[in-house]
């Protein structure tokens, strides 16, 4: 990061030093009280003969020490805001520990708290030492065993139960952990039980907790474990390795869930699904989640990251497998096409600003502050790269070998990367970039034809980043297909690999000049730059045998289009006539044309403008994509009712994937058509609406064209009492709102009743709903930028987590105009000024201003 150097608090990957002991086991005994739980901990260290020894320091925070013992003799450690330091013997001794802490006015969510009655925890990155003393770092493994005591009826923690009785559970988990995948849960919950038989046949009990009223939306994320624990059977040939697996629900939750081991906690919204409340993206989200959690208990918890700044050797592997899991069960075509778009909308505009860092960072300030989409899905396309210069084959075998060599060890992107060499021969030196480069690459194409042969120049370019004013070429895979002029494929999909700054490759033998599709699947996390001939994306739209790139050439059309709409000139005449061919193309599944009909995003419009160096607005983006909507419905008038009508499906909700994709037509048709047809359709489905997709996207087509004030009252009435359901309602209409009214609207909704701002979900579903509405957010008159200001500043004194996450909003600031910029400039002075501001927002502020 730019600002580290001057931070004194910067921690540096360079600055690494084991731990100097080992711990051979710990023993913690809680006895639960919503102020004063007592912790007391029992741990046996012993030097690490391998690591030079170094001071007795142990990590806590917001604790009250009550005693402290060594080998059962009262000591007095020296004891900072950060932790404690004591004296100790030179061989092994045992540490015990009194402490207390308060989750009832824990607030920020980390480490014990209470959340309506229930105890849970969050320790990952750094939040057990707001539990215990303890070597709160992620090389430190140790076998835990917990007793918790407490009249509540359910008790939980990590591994397998041993003993329970009135008042008391004790949990044992003989795998060796690091602290952060602590967990424990206490409350009045009830619970889904199913089971699970390994490959190798041992039985798990499997629980999914929740409270009391949220029984009937557990059975999908149920089956979504049972799915994911199969698939990692034979896909990974990963089996589980505890007695019991078990899930846990709970509302006030930073993130969206937690990979502890034996013990995952989510986010009730990425885990609570029912026909009449989630919509067809809750389930797939929850899908998603819960594979990504249950696939970290070997991707992030048998094997672990040495320190932070390898966070993305967990966390990006873990979302490859999460993303090739959802692509065997939905398809892969529009998986990548999601996966692509969000990349493209939020790890783009991250790496291009001042927020940008590798994918593994060098330093940090507070490592909660890390856990970006630069980290998740630049990691993850990392990985995807990998495995297209080594194959299916190569990757299979580096996969054994990371599991073999390093199971129970603390790993890091060296140790991941050698497993790559030694499974496959090759050498990734160069590759190794992609870990401490930041930036988006820019890859520009150009093409010549002479005497049959056909010629593609690549040239890229990286450009600076805070930090790092100069880049090395890297190596991009670039999938490449060569069609015919008649449209057939003369050139399957090959691999080239773009090593150099500047590079060519031929194609001899060719009869007729082809047409080439580049980047086929999104082979490289790169902006291709191309001045391709008039024609060649309605050609490819109707040819590609690529998904991604036909998809991709719409989008280029819809980007013309839109660019047109900005500069005042005429949308091409052939764009409707090309879209509406691939749309009544049978052959095309329902969700792929519905890829189809889907625009670029403003945010990705904005991006694209900048990059051609011009400043853009944020008002008139809005408006230019509003136009080509219109131009949109008007051209495919006939087709769209067609379309609408295809995807009413009789018969009760089913989330499979034909079926989402179908609705997802029908929706995305109605979303248009109702910007001609006076909302009629869509009113009359939401009226006869029988579950939460077909309910929420009528309500949305209907706000989107300005109107659904009384459905929109209606859905209040009908779900005042479902917390999720109502996060709908908040954020639907604030994402949706014009421009000119989107900050009156949040404004307005944060003195509503039902707004907790404590609750990170509702919080997001305002404020995060006003940042996602790039032209409200953005207004002119900056009431915008000074309504997010005034909530982080107060969200910050109660949850810095939070407040520093939602502070990303405004890291597009120096791409915006003068005017704007100065509004922001002054609310980010503003936050930075405030009494007592956390490390976390201020480490974020600091760098936005740079
Ligand atoms: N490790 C969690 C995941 O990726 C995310 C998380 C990070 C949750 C920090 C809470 C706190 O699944
Ligand atoms: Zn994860």
């Amino acid at each position: 990061m730019a600002d580290g150097a001057t931070d004194p608090r910067t921690i540096y990957l360079k600055d690494y030093t084991p731990f100097p002991w080992v711990i051979d086991g710990v023993d913690l005994t809680f006895a639960l009280a919503p102020r004063g739980t007592r912790v007391t901990s029992r741990i046996r260290f012993r030097p690490d003969p391998d690591a030079p020894p170094g001071p007795f320091f142990l990590h806590g925070e917001d604790l009250r020490l009550i005693e402290a013992r060594i080998d059962g003799q009262p000591v007095t450690p020296t004891v900072t805001p950060e932790g404690l330091t004591c004296d100790v013997p030179t061989g092994p001794f045992t540490w015990e520990a009194v402490v207390e802490n308060d989750p009832e006015l824990n607030t920020r969510l980390e480490g014990l708290y209470l959340s309506k009655g229930m105890y849970c925890t969050q320790c990952e990155a750094e939040g057990f030492r707001r539990i215990t003393y303890y070597p709160d770092r992620p090389d430190v493994m140790a076998v835990f065993t917990v007793r918790i005591e407490s009249d509540l009826p359910v008790l939980l923690s990590n591994g397998n139960p041993e003993e329970s009785g009135p008042g008391f559970a004790t949990w044992h988990d003989p795998w060796p952990k690091p602290a952060y995948l602590f967990a424990l849960v206490a409350g009045d919950l009830v619970a889904l039980h199913d089971s699970f038989t390994t490959r190798s046949g041992r039985h798990v009990d499997l629980g999914l907790w929740v409270r009391p009223g949220d029984e009937g939306k557990c059975a999908w994320g149920m089956e979504s474990l049972k799915a994911s624990m199969r698939w990692d059977e034979e896909a990974y040939g990963r089996e589980y390795d505890l007695d019991v697996f078990n899930i846990v629900a709970v509302d006030d939750f930073n993130m969206g869930a937690m990979e502890n081991k034996g013990l995952n906690i989510f986010n009730s919204s990425a885990i609570l699904a029912s026909p009449d409340t989630a919509t067809d993206a809750d389930y797939e989200r929850v899908e998603r989640i819960v594979a990504h959690e249950y696939f970290h208990n070997w991707t992030g918890n048998r094997i672990t990251c040495r320190d932070w700044f390898q966070l993305s050797l967990k966390e990006g592997l873990t979302v490859f497998r999460d993303q090739q899991f959802t692509g065997d069960m939905r398809g892969h075509g529009v998986k990548r096409i999601g996966d692509a778009v969000l990349l493209r909308g939020r790890q783009f505009r991250e790496d291009n600003g001042p927020l940008a860092h590798p994918v593994r960072p060098e330093s940090f300030v507070e490592i909660n502050n890390f856990y970006t989409v630069t980290i998740y899905e630049k990691g993850a396309e990392v990985i995807g790269m990998l495995k297209r210069l080594v194959g299916d084959d190569g990757y299979r075998r580096a996969l054994d070998l990371y599991f073999d060599r390093h199971d129970g060890q603390a790993a890091t992107v060296e140790d991941w990367l050698k497993v790559f060499e030694d499974a496959t021969g090759r050498d990734l030196a160069q590759f190794k970039l992609w870990y401490s480069q930041a930036g988006t690459p820019r890859v520009k194409v150009e093409e010549s034809w002479e005497d049959g042969r056909y010629r593609l120049d690549m040239t890229q370019t990286i450009p600076p980043t805070p930090g790092q004013p100069d880049k090395q070429p890297m190596v991009i895979p670039v999938a490449l297909g060569l069609l015919n002029p008649n449209g057939d494929e003369v050139l399957p999909t090959t691999v080239l690999e773009l090593t150099g700054g500047q590079q060519s490759f031929t194609f001899d033998n060719l009869s007729a000049r082809p047409v080439p599709s580049i980047l086929r699947g999104f082979s490289a996390p790169v902006i291709l730059e191309r001045d391709a001939p008039e024609g060649e994306a309605a050609f490819l739209l109707a040819h590609d045998t690529d998904q991604f790139n036909r998809w991709e050439a719409a989008q280029t059309l819809a980007r013309r289009a839109i660019r047109a709409r900005l500069d005042g000139q005429a949308i091409d005449a052939s764009w409707v006539p090309s879209l509406a061919a691939a749309l009544r193309d049978d052959a095309l599944a329902p969700a792929d044309r519905a890829a189809l009909l889907g625009l670029p995003s403003e945010e990705e419009t904005a991006q694209a403008l900048w990059d051609d160096k011009r400043i853009p607005d944020p008002t008139a983006i809005h408006h230019a994509h509003e136009a080509v909507r219109d131009h949109l419905a008007q051209g495919l008038r006939d087709l769209l009712p067609q379309l609408h009508d295809g995807g009413r499906m009789p018969g009760p909700y089913s989330p499979d994937a034909k079926s989402v994709g179908r609705r997802s037509l029908g929706n995305a048709a109605l979303r248009l058509l109702s910007r001609t047809d006076d909302g009629v359709r869509a009113a009359a489905q939401f009226a006869e609406a029988a579950d939460m997709t077909q309910s929420v996207a009528a309500l949305g087509a209907l706000l989107a064209v300005g109107r659904g004030e009384e459905q929109l009252r209606a859905f209040h009435d009908r779900w005042a009492q479902d917390r999720l359901v109502l996060d709908k309602w908040f954020s639907l209409q604030v994402g949706l709102a014009r421009p000119e009214a989107a900050v009156a609207l949040a404004q307005r909704l944060t003195q509503h009743p039902d707004f907790d701002w404590k609750n990170p979900n509702r919080f997001r579903a305002v404020l995060g709903a006003l940042a996602s509405n790039p032209a409200g957010f953005h207004d002119a008159s900056g009431a915008g930028y000074r309504l997010l200001a005034d909530w982080l500043i107060r969200l910050d004194g109660a949850n810095p987590l939070s407040a520093a996450r939602m502070s990303t909003a405004f890291d597009s600031w120096r791409r915006l105009d003068v005017d704007r910029q100065a509004l922001i400039q002054s609310e980010l002075g503003r936050i930075q000024a405030a009494p007592g501001l956390s490390r976390d927002l201020s480490e974020m502020v600091g760098r936005m201003i740079g």
